[in-house]
């Protein structure tokens, strides 16, 4: 499924969340093996990998032309590829609240988290409901040449905050054209 610009304005506003009350038998943060292994309201959640620890490279700009939400690498690197048709900007599948993974809903086209049910919009901001208080962060992204020709490499080391301006960097988004 592609996304244009018109459904990136949609998909950015307006949320329906669900907030669940403490009923004071469980922890709001949940312990390691609970957030990675546990099941949330029916929903199993799968063992999550650790974010990676060195820049990677995830193919060439020409690849990511079409608008959408990439999710080829989300299980082994622990990142979404998000492209407007016109630049690519990679977001970190890590919750600003406790650090569990998020999933992409095709059908809302939102990150939701499934520990404390946080969901986020496209461009990775936290929307209202959820125990998230932040955004998403972004890695940054840069065009490398390779012997392949120009890459889109990543930068896990590199967060990019959102809160703190950092998402206007020049590496918060790399041009695609
Ligand atoms: S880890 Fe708690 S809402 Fe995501």
């Amino acid at each position: 499924m592609s996304l244009t610009r018109r459904q990136f304005t949609i998909t950015s506003t307006g949320a329906i969340t669900l907030t669940v009350l403490g009923c004071g038998k469980q922890p709001d943060v949940p312990m390691a093996d609970d957030m990675s292994t546990g099941d949330n309201n029916g929903e199993k959640r799968e063992k999550n990998p650790d974010p990676p620890t060195e820049p990677f490279t995830v193919g060439p700009p020409d690849q990511y032309a079409t608008a959408n939400v990439y999710t080829q690498l989300n299980e082994s690197k622990r990142v979404w590829l998000i492209s407007d048709g016109t630049e690519l900007y990679a977001l970190a599948d890590l919750c600003t609240h406790s650090g569990c993974g998020v999933k992409f809903k095709e059908d809302t086209w939102q990150f939701e988290c499934p520990c404390h049910e946080s969901s986020f919009t496209t461009d990775g901001a936290n929307l209202p409901g959820g125990k998230a208080e932040r955004a998403l962060e972004r890695w940054a992204v840069e065009i490398i040449e390779t012997d392949t020709g120009p890459q889109i490499q990543v930068d896990p080391t590199t967060p990019l905050r959102k809160e703190f301006g950092e998402w206007d960097d020049p590496d918060a988004a790399v041009p695609l054209t």
